[in-house]
This record gives C-alpha cells, structure tokens and sequence, in this order.
C-alpha cells in the first residue's frame, strides 16, 4: 500500500532536514544559486556572533577585538558585491562609521592599544567600500576618504630612526611590539597605497607604494629572490633577523598591492615580477600537494590546530584578495580560480559544527568538521565562498572589478581627511608621571603576554 501524499511529504521533509546536519553545507560551484546559498547561510552564522547592532552594544565593536570588525565588515562588503544580497548592508555601515574615529579608523576608545596593522585592516574595509560602488551615506564621510584619512595617519609614522625606514607594528612606544617592523604593518600600508594610487591616480600614493615595497624589500619582509615574506623583523638588529613563522595574509597582502600595481602601470615587469614570485611561493606554501595542490591551509597553526581567533581569519583574506587579483591582472585567473574553487568545495565539507550544523570549521582540507567554530572560522569560509561568484558574474552587467575614479567609482576624495590634530601621535600632550607609570605596567603586562605567545609558537608543539 503506497502512503499518502503528506506522510511522505512529512517524512522527506524530516529526513532532509537530518541530512542537512549530519552532511553539512551543500556547495556545488557551478551552479550560482548554490554558492549564494552557502555563502548566506555562512554570512548568517558568522553574524549570529555580532551584537554591536543592539541596544546598549557600541556598533563595529566585537568582544575582546577591535580589528576583527574591519575584517568582518570588509568580508560582508565583498559577499554585498558578489551576491546582491543586501541583509547586513545597516549593520555594515552603522559599524563603519561608528568606529571611524576623526575619519581615520584611530578611535579614542582604542587607539592607546592599537597597532598599524589593526587599523590598516578598517582601512581596507573602506577602500573595499569605495572600489565595489558600496552605498555611501548622507552626510557621512566617503569611503575613499576614509581609506585616505587611515594613508594620511600611517604615513607619518613611517620610521626612519631604524632600519631606514618601515611601519613599526605598533604606535606606542609602551607597547611590546613596538621594536618590531612586521610585514602585515608594512604590506597592509604598500596594498592601500596601491589601491588608492589605482583609484585616484594621485602620485602621491603610487610614490608611497613604491617606496614601502622596495623598503620591505630591503629587509627579510620580502625577499624577492626567494619570494619569501618574514612575519616581523626588529629595530634592534636593524631589520637583518627574521621572525620567519608563515602566515596567508602576507603573502596577500603584498601580492595583492603587486596586482593593483602591475595594473595601475598598465602592466610594469617590476610587478608582474613581483606578483608573479609571491603567486608562486603562496601556492607552493599554502596549498600543500598533500591535499592536492588546491586546497588553502593555514601551515603554521593548522597542524597542531592552535590557531589563535586572528590566524582564523587569515585564509579568508588570502582567498579575497587573490580572487579579486584576477579582475586586475587578469593572466593569473587560469592559476587562482580552481584554487578558489577547490578550496570552497573542501570548506564547505568542514561546515558542520555548533549549534546551527552549518558552523564552519577550520581545516580545510579534513573531510569531517574538525571540531572548531567560531567567528573567524565562519569569517573565512564566507569569504572563500562569496569568491566563487567570480566564474558566474560578467564583467559589464554591475560587476566591475574594483573601480577608479575613472571608470565609474563615484566615492569622494578628499586627500586632507583624518588629519585633525588629536588623531596624529606626534601632537600628543605631553606624557605625565601618571602616564608614565601606567605605561610601564601595561608594558609588563604586554612582555609578558608577548613572551607566552612566543613561548607558546616555539615550543607549541
Ligand atoms: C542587528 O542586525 C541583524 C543582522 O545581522 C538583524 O537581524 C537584527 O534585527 C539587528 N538588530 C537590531 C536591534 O537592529
Ligand atoms: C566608546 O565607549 C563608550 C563606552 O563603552 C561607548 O558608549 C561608545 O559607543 C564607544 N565609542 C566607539 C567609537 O566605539
Ligand atoms: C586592469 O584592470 C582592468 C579591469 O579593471 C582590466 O580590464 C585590464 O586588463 C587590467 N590591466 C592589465 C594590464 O591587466
Ligand atoms: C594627492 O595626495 C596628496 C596626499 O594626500 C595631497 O596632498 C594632494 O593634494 C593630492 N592631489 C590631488 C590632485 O588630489
């Protein structure tokens, strides 16, 4: 006897949703509908994190990090572009300018304990913003102006007392780190440099890239006959030591100002060169033979999966940037694409975990969710998949690329912006004894917690 219709309906309906937990998220590349689909359920999960949008909650701020919100925000612009969907577009723009301090991303709540690279990641975030045509807001700041208001702050703080130059990682001196000149300070200036070169054609920003470029190239941050890209380098043995752990997102970030560079010069051999080599080293790091040659694993914290909630993120960012290099140096697209793809396919597979059964976890590569989600975890697997869209979008039908100011990107300019006084360390009122002492603890309280980092990278396991 064949039941009816609704006991069937309710059984399959029962039945997929059980498959939907124990098979994880469903992601076939070809089909568009597919992509959208993981990427908004992936967005959707990542979001359940955040709660700067409620009430008595400060907007753009995660707990315990200020950065991860630029890169959150920077990844929900890039899924806006590739997806159309417009659900967290509020939420974006309320956070991107609630944290956008004098128009500079150095907000006064945060700004005594920030790094360069932190506040260069909100930067990106806006320049992100200005190149994909994202909405601006009445009476706000553009956000190419606030990617100029985060240039027009860091540069002043280019250091030539050591080494000859180079962004130090941090801004103060009572921070641990700040002896240190690393490469995401460095490469995260030398991309919006170039990205803001591109975008204004001002010389003055192509200048700048050049000269952060050929500096870092002075100094184990790019070595540009291996390709290789040391973590940091200190002040104290003038830049000639390496910290050499090896992470994605230094790699993409220089190879990514590469790209606009080799584009904005209508294809120089100095960049080509460049991003050339580090396409090269990146691909033979981080998409180990092991698992295939396409798939992204984060080397240095995968392993023994002691990743920490930044090095989460790092693999999206790879993904992004390398995904949007094929827009702007477009030879490179037979090379990266089927790494975007495979990598998703295989990040789709880890989507299993936490309480929604869609958490995506961290490593890739392993066929069964491995236990881990979080934010950052969900943070790249968006990324990787909102990526994909790229062999299904046309380039003339609203799906440009990043824009110029000459070919249809409509953000203001305004090259003064973030300058106001109070936000340049180099008019800070005066330090008092008060200052001072609290300054020492908190720099016992950072070598301490720089020398367990270390400690904990070393001998980790
Ligand atoms: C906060 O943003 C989420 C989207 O991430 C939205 O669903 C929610 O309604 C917003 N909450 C408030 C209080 O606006
Ligand atoms: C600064 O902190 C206060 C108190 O927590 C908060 O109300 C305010 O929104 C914060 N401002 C920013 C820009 O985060
Ligand atoms: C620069 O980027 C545009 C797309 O924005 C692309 O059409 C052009 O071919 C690129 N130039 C080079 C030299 O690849
Ligand atoms: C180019 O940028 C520099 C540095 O911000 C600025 O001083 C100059 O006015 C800009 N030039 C133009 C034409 O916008």
């Amino acid at each position: 006897m064949v039941p009816p219709d609704w006991i069937r309906a309710v059984f399959l309906t029962v039945l997929l949703a059980f498959q939907g937990t124990v098979f994880a998220l469903q992601l076939d590349v070809n089909d568009e509908q597919s992509i959208k689909n993981a990427a908004a359920t992936t967005a959707y999960n990542m979001m359940s994190y955040y709660h700067g949008n409620e009430s008595g909650q400060t907007p753009g701020k995660l707990p315990d990090t200020w950065w991860e919100g630029g890169a959150m925000f920077m990844t929900l612009i890039q899924y806006w572009y590739w997806t159309g969907d417009t659900s967290y577009n509020e939420v974006t723009t309320q956070g991107m300018l609630w944290q956008k301090g004098d128009d500079n991303y150095f907000p006064a709540n945060d700004s005594n304990y920030l790094g360069n690279d932190d506040q260069v990641f909100w930067g990106l975030a806006a320049m992100t913003a200005a190149e994909l045509n994202y909405p601006e807001e009445d009476g706000q700041p553009s956000w190419l102006s606030l990617a100029q208001g985060v240039f027009n702050t860091q540069v002043p703080r280019w250091d030539t007392s050591s080494c000859q130059g180079g962004l130090r990682w941090q801004i103060w001196p009572y921070q641990a780190g700040y002896t240190t000149k690393n490469a995401i300070s460095n490469g995260g200036l030398f991309q919006l440099a170039a990205r803001l070169g591109r975008y204004t054609n001002n010389d003055t920003y192509i200048d700048w890239a050049e000269k952060i470029w050929d500096w870092s190239a002075t100094t184990p941050l790019l070595n540009t006959n291996e390709w290789n890209i040391a973590d940091t380098t200190t002040t104290e043995a003038q830049c000639k030591d390496h910290g050499d752990i090896q992470w994605t997102y230094n790699y993409g970030t220089f190879l990514s100002g590469a790209a606009y560079m080799y584009n904005l010069t209508d294809g120089a051999d100095k960049w080509k060169k460049g991003l050339d080599g580090l396409l090269g080293s990146a691909f033979q790091k981080f998409f180990p033979q092991e698992f295939g040659g396409n798939v992204m694993s984060e080397i240095s914290c995968e392993p023994n999966m002691m990743c920490d909630r930044n090095q989460d993120c790092f693999k999206g960012f790879l993904a992004s940037w390398l995904t949007f290099a094929t827009t702007i140096a477009p030879y490179t697209a037979g090379e990266i694409i089927p790494k975007i793809q495979q990598s998703a396919l295989a990040a789709s597979k880890q989507c299993s975990g936490g309480s929604s059964g869609t958490g995506c976890g961290r490593r890739w590569h392993q066929a069964q969710w491995d236990g881990e989600t979080s934010l950052e975890t969900d943070m790249s697997a968006l990324s990787v998949f909102s990526s994909n869209m790229i062999t299904h979008v046309n380039q003339g039908q609203g799906y440009h690329g990043p824009l110029t100011s000459n070919t249809g990107g409509t953000s203001k300019s305004d090259p003064n912006a973030g300058t106001a006084p109070k936000s340049s360390p180099n008019t800070l009122s005066p330090i008092t004894t008060g200052d001072r002492a609290g300054a020492s603890i908190i720099t016992i309280m950072f070598v301490g917690g720089w020398i367990a980092a270390i400690t904990w990278l070393v001998y980790g396991g």
